[in-house]
């Protein structure tokens, strides 16, 4: 018996190739563009080289039908207003598609329902896709987008091929990742992920739309095959639901073949520190969405001598290598990045990275073609020489596409607006950050936003311990999904909203993979959130933080005598965090673990795990609950 590669080259039946080769692609290609444009109907088939010309083009066409509006003030920069209904990650509306469903979610309990992944039988995928795809992209052209997550052809990337009828994410695929021919050429014979999105609104449109921004929000889908390797996305053109290399491959497609091959896919920024005696070590953290991660990975320190640069800020792919040591890639290559709150005191890098070539979705634009979102008011009025009052008179379009001002009621921005600019263009971008076999990581870092209980930085006791932390990770809701108000939700590992499989399962991955003979890295636990009773800020937080990774780092190298045990995990010892500097620190309050709140806390977790991993939870985890707990009441 033997595997026969594809050698049939397939027709097109009466649809027309736009731009591009058809006869050119791989056959497996060939058969996945003709099977789908054969469901979805579109007008045309556009192959996608990935050429500047070809972004042009297709920035100049959008441009004219209104859908992007240049912001004068900078070169090649646009702003995107989307429908008002289609702004976020929708994780009601995203499920797994497994044949057996604790393959997708734990066994949780009669009545309990899944947080971390929906599951949905193949049956009903079906009639969910009959319901939907059909005919959904008539009178529209369907791009072919050929991309590798991670640089082309290394050892750990991975390549996808997205079907779209959205001409936006065309234009943001190619700033995430490695787009176009190239793709094409070093895929020859290899299977793919195959990504399908549609923007959900054939030709005649019925509907009203809003903005020049189809999209579908009733009939919202975003699926996820991981046997077969397949996405379908149907009805946003929101980044996150849409921009299928990112949260869809690169997380929760990719962390079940990371499942499959022994790696693992996160939600993990990665960044170099480098001390001031001039060594570089690595750190990757997970921080839920719109927790902080990009903010770290770009952070400009405030003490003097220490140097930060950014290898990624939203995914990390890792691999124990042949030398025991952890290895990790940032899959994409652009930044998708929270624009309120950044500023050139929040995040020059980031701010430098998007002064060109970049793509604005949800902001402001200012009267004078420059972007505006909240948090930028202080810097506006001093770059521009504005007293209050002309601040105030400023004339602003929200993204709403309103006359807006400064002081007026509602927000000038959404708070879940995007940049989208090209990584290569941070200041601060490491020289390896597009190195084949990756950077090799000495601390894994998890956080949250806890306004409570949680000091600045703990590090765990052991790897498994570790994965207890990670496991129990919590944060309040942002604006980054559907979620309205602020409650402290669990958000383990920060993967809640992008776990691709049976989370039970996926804790004894990551269990197995730090076994010796790999060396696995120290876990550490930081809240840069932690609050006063009057809901201020503990910690300056920022570039303050590069205080924080000295202590991690020092605990790295593991020769000093700077930490404390406690019940909950190794916690700086007084004066070892470096606060000269800083306006007067509330040590005690920020470093302290009151015994009532950790009490309640631990109760809290031992619920959470039960109901939402029940029997599948490994038991080394429940083990280490259980030393927890021990040590919490004896604290
Ligand atoms: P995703 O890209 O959605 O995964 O989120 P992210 O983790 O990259 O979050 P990001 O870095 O964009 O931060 C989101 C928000 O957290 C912004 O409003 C920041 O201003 C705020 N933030 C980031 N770091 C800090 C910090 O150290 N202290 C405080 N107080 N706020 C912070
Ligand atoms: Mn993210
Ligand atoms: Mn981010």
């Amino acid at each position: 018996f033997q595997v026969v590669t594809e050698v049939v080259t397939h027709k097109l039946n009466h649809i027309p190739i736009f731009k591009g080769d058809f006869a050119s692609l791989p056959p497996k290609v060939q058969r996945f563009v003709a099977e789908k444009a054969e469901l979805m109907n579109p007008a045309g088939i556009y192959i996608c080289d990935g050429s500047q010309k070809e972004y042009d083009d297709i920035v100049d066409k959008l441009v004219e039908r209104g859908v992007l509006t240049p912001l004068k003030a900078y070169e090649n920069n646009y702003l995107c207003r989307t429908d008002p209904r289609d702004v976020a990650r929708v994780e009601s509306k995203t499920w797994m598609v497994t044949k057996d469903k604790y393959d997708s979610v734990c066994h949780t309990p009669e009545g309990v329902r899944p947080i971390m992944g929906q599951w949905m039988s193949e049956e009903q995928f079906g009639v969910e896709l009959d319901a939907r795809f059909p005919g959904c992209m008539a009178g529209r052209p369907m791009y072919v987008v050929p991309y590798s997550m991670g640089p082309i052809g290394g050892p750990l990337s991975k390549i996808g091929i997205e079907l779209t009828d959205s001409s936006y994410v065309v234009l943001c695929m190619r700033t995430m990742t490695r787009m176009g021919q190239k793709v094409i050429d070093a895929l020859g014979d290899q299977d793919f992920v195959r990504c399908i999105h549609s923007v959900g609104l054939p030709r005649p449109v019925k509907a009203k739309v809003i903005n020049h921004w189809p999209c579908n929000p009733e009939k919202v889908m975003i699926a996820h095959r991981p046997k077969e390797r397949e996405i379908w996305s149907f009805g946003s053109g929101y980044g996150g639901n849409s921009i299928l290399g990112k949260k869809c491959f690169a997380l929760r497609i990719a962390c079940n073949i990371g499942r499959d091959e022994g790696w693992l896919a996160e939600h993990m920024l990665i960044m170099g520190v480098t001390n001031p005696e001039g060594q570089e070590k690595f750190i990757a953290a997970a921080f839920p969405s719109a927790c902080g991660k990009t903010n770290l990975a770009m952070l400009t320190p405030t003490v003097p001598g220490w140097k930060v640069r950014v290898v990624g800020d939203d995914i990390a792919w890792m691999k124990f290598g042949e030398d025991g040591r952890l290895y990790a890639i940032n899959p994409e290559a652009g930044f998708f990045g929270v624009a309120p709150g950044t500023s050139h005191k929040t995040n020059a890098m980031a701010m430098e990275s998007f002064q060109k070539n970049s793509i604005f979705t949800n902001v402001a634009e200012t009267a004078d073609g420059e972007y505006f979102w909240e948090g930028l008011e202080k810097e506006l009025k001093e770059r521009k020489g504005y007293s209050e009052e002309q601040l105030k008179q400023l004339e602003i379009t929200n993204w709403l596409g309103d006359r807006w001002h400064i002081g007026d009621e509602g927000k000038a921005a959404h708070p879940n607006s995007r940049f989208t600019a090209p990584a290569a263009q941070c200041p601060t971008i490491h020289p390896d950050w597009e190195a084949p076999q990756g950077v090799p990581i000495d601390a894994i870092v998890f956080g949250g936003r806890r306004p409570e209980g949680v000091p600045l930085v703990f590090e765990s006791f052991s790897w498994e311990h570790g994965i207890l932390v990670g496991a129990l990770v919590k944060s309040e809701t942002t604006a980054a999904a559907e979620f309205t108000g602020k409650n402290v939700m669990h958000d383990p590992m920060a993967m809640r909203p992008f776990m691709g499989y049976n989370y039970g399962k996926y804790l004894e991955h990551w269990i197995k993979l730090g076994k010796a003979p790999n060396k696995a890295p120290k876990i550490f636990h930081v809240n840069w959130f932690r609050e006063t009773k009057d809901h201020k800020f503990l910690w300056p937080g920022f570039g303050d933080n590069i205080r924080v990774l000295d202590w991690i780092l020092r605990r790295v190298s593991g020769d000093e005598d700077i930490a404390l045990e406690t019940a909950i995990g190794y916690v700086p010892k007084r004066g070892t965090i470096n606060l000269d500097g800083l306006p007067r620190i509330d040590w005690n309050e920020l470093m302290s673990i009151p015994k009532p709140y950790w009490e309640e806390d631990i109760d809290e977790s031992r619920h959470f795990l039960d109901s939402q991993v029940g029997s599948d939870l490994p038991q080394p985890i429940r083990d280490e609950l259980d030393k927890l707990e021990k040590r919490v009441h004896s604290l």
